[in-house]
């Protein structure tokens, strides 16, 4: 058994996700499961390089969990022939200068979605890392969940005869932070730093979609900033400039409609933060991050309508869970030993920077079909 390591140059390591799902819940993970096993008698093993702004903030995560190298020099490391990969969960404005810089270097780039703030930076990037021979990948980590894979289960079987619809509902209430702290950072709230809910969420949606039915071929959405103000971090008031909430609806390749309402600014009256519903002809089921419950065609009841008398269904007691059947392991962390595999083995790989480009293409598409009022195709992207 032979040890071979990897150094990753992480930035953005201070933030909510590189520090807690990329960090700690992967790149640590597989250290504490003794490293990635590659199956051919190797063993690969992730040494992360820990880059960001603030020396004080990388060095205190550094000591918190025992690992050595740390730098706010991000050319100092790129420079560095050891470090092969590079990994980006800074702001998504950031993200595309830090990926030209390490592309340039020659590295292997991996990052969280959006890979940008616009289509032409997206493109962009795709193109400099294939023309560079890199490998890249980008963060599709919501196809890893429990619920999803096991829609897209009962999808491979033929459950749910013809596909007709999917009714998507995500959000939950962000507070504006003034007598309570918000719990999402204010830049996502700020359209000119890169935020807003249908820049984050519809990429979301675009590869959820095309992976477990079929690519998106229209879309048609409406945004709304439903809280204007807000109160940041260092309790200063400022004016919400993006969109908090995004209702769209999407026509697929093969035939199905698929509506998704994205918002900041709903309460939670589901299971889950988000939940998918699929509708078919011979079965429907209804997904949350965990959970997946189905009802098949032979045990649907048959409600006839009659506002005059209370409801005698029990319609939620009515459906059947869809047991696990495998264990299931953190989503990202799923998604990073397949980009880890693929560095060291060339092992198949379909989540590159033209995938994380076409969920910029959707976001772009979303926004300007909410601005004109009307529904845009959405072309397939090609490099
Ligand atoms: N995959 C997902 O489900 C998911 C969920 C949330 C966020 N994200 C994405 O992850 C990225 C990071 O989001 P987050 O919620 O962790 O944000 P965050 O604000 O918590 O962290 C941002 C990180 O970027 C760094 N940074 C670099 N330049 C900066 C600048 N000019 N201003 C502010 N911070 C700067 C910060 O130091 C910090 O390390 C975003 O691109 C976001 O879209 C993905």
């Amino acid at each position: 058994m032979t040890r071979r390591t990897v150094r990753i140059a992480m930035n953005g390591v201070t933030g909510r996700m590189g520090y807690r799902q990329h960090l700690v819940r992967s790149v640590l993970a597989i250290r504490d499961q003794g490293g990635l096993d590659l199956g051919d008698g190797d063993t690969l093993w992730p040494e992360p390089v820990l880059v960001g702004r603030r020396a004080d903030a990388l060095r205190a995560i550094a000591d918190r969990h025992g690992l050595a190298h740390w730098t706010t020099d991000l050319d100092a490391v790129l420079a560095d022939d050891t470090v092969t990969v590079y990994f980006d969960a800074q702001v998504t404005a950031a993200r595309p200068d830090a990926l030209r810089r390490a592309i340039a270097a020659g590295k292997h780039v991996y990052c969280e979605k959006p890979t940008a703030t616009s289509l032409t930076d997206a493109l962009d990037l795709a193109r400099l890392a294939r023309d560079a021979g890199v490998r890249s990948g980008v963060v599709q980590d919501k196809i890893f969940l429990p619920g999803l894979l096991k829609l897209k289960r009962l999808v491979d079987s033929g459950f749910f005869g013809r596909v007709l619809s999917v009714r998507g509902e995500f959000g939950y209430w962000v507070f504006e932070g003034d007598w309570q702290s918000a719990q999402r950072p204010s830049w996502n709230y700020r359209a000119e730093d890169g935020g807003g809910i249908t820049a984050d969420m519809l990429p979301h949606w675009e590869y959820v979609l095309r992976e477990l039915l079929s690519p998106i071929t229209s879309v048609q959405a409406l945004t709304a900033t439903h809280i204007p103000t807000r109160v940041d971090e260092s309790g200063a008031p400022y004016r919400a400039t993006a969109d908090d909430s995004v209702y769209a609806v999407f026509q697929l390749a093969d035939g199905t409609v698929a509506q998704i309402n994205s918002s900041w600014a709903v309460r939670v009256a589901r299971d889950e933060l988000v939940e998918f519903q699929i509708d078919g002809t011979h079965g429907s089921a209804v997904a949350g991050l965990r959970d997946c419950r189905v009802q098949h065609r032979s045990v649907t009841p048959k409600p006839v309508w009659n506002p005059d008398l209370p409801t005698t269904e029990p319609f939620r007691a009515q459906w059947q869970q869809v047991p696990d059947n495998a264990e299931f392991d953190n989503g990202f962390k799923a998604q990073w030993e397949l980009f880890l595999r693929h560095v060291a083995l060339d092992t198949p790989w379909r989540w590159d920077l033209l995938a994380g480009a076409r969920g910029v293409q959707l976001a772009e598409l979303g926004l300007r079909s909410s601005a004109e009022g009307r529904r845009l195709d959405v072309p397939e992207l090609t490099l």
